[in-house]
């Protein structure tokens, strides 16, 4: 088992962490939207949140629960058979235990339930915990959109893997199952 030095989450060292993911709902937002601001330099709003929720044909938002408490979220727009990553962020306290790892594998299998061939998303160039757990995922760089970020000036890199829904792809996200259950025991709820 690894630890990383002062990911302990709260959590006492050695013992699985239990996660609940569930569907986000509008009584998480508060709670999302501290761990929205806490790491991304141009947070989004509440509306915007909003806004994405209502739109549940073509949306997929997660939230991520260590018993009563909001420790990370994460967000899908489904275009045809690709499933575009809109956010994902794990609270601070809480990095490097795996649970972005665990999130972003329950938006994968809700992916595949909706019939997505292919995931995609844009990532700030230089960040690395970000760019690792993607690689993790087989997602490789396509392209770079300049300047994508304006409160900085950064580029984005284009990820992308196609054929999550091939076999190859079910023994990669088996593979990353069993890791990550090492450090956490997840339950997802529909
Ligand atoms: C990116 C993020 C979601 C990762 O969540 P996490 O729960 O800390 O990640 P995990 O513990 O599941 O780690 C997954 C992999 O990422 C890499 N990683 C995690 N933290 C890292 C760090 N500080 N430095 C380098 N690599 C790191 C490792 O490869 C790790 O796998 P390993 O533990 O088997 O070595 C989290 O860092 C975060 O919320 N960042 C701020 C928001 C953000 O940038 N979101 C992405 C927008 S595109």
């Amino acid at each position: 088992m690894t630890t990383r030095p002062g990911a302990t989450g709260g959590q006492a060292s050695g013992e699985p962490i239990p996660l609940v993911i569930a569907p986000m709902r509008s009584r998480d937002l508060r709670s999302v939207l501290a761990i929205e601001r806490a790491v991304f330099p141009r947070p989004w709003s509440h509306r915007l949140f909003a806004d994405e929720l209502a739109q549940r044909a073509t949306r997929l938002y997660r939230t991520a629960w260590v018993g009563r408490k909001v420790v990370a979220f994460g967000g899908v727009m489904f275009i045809e058979d690709d499933a575009h990553v809109n956010t994902i962020a794990v609270d601070p306290a809480w990095h490097g235990c795996q649970i972005g790892t665990a999130v972003l594998a329950d938006l994968v299998m809700g992916s595949l339930a909706r019939g997505a061939h292919r995931l995609s998303l844009e990532v700030r160039v230089g960040n690395e915990p970000a760019l690792a757990l993607y690689r993790r995922f087989g997602m490789a760089p396509v392209g770079v959109r300049p300047n994508y970020y304006p409160e900085t000036g950064d580029d984005a890199l284009v990820m992308v893997v196609e054929g999550i829904d091939e076999p190859a792809y079910a023994e990669r996200l088996g593979a990353i199952g069993d890791e990550v259950a090492e450090r956490v025991v997840v339950d997802a709820r529909s």
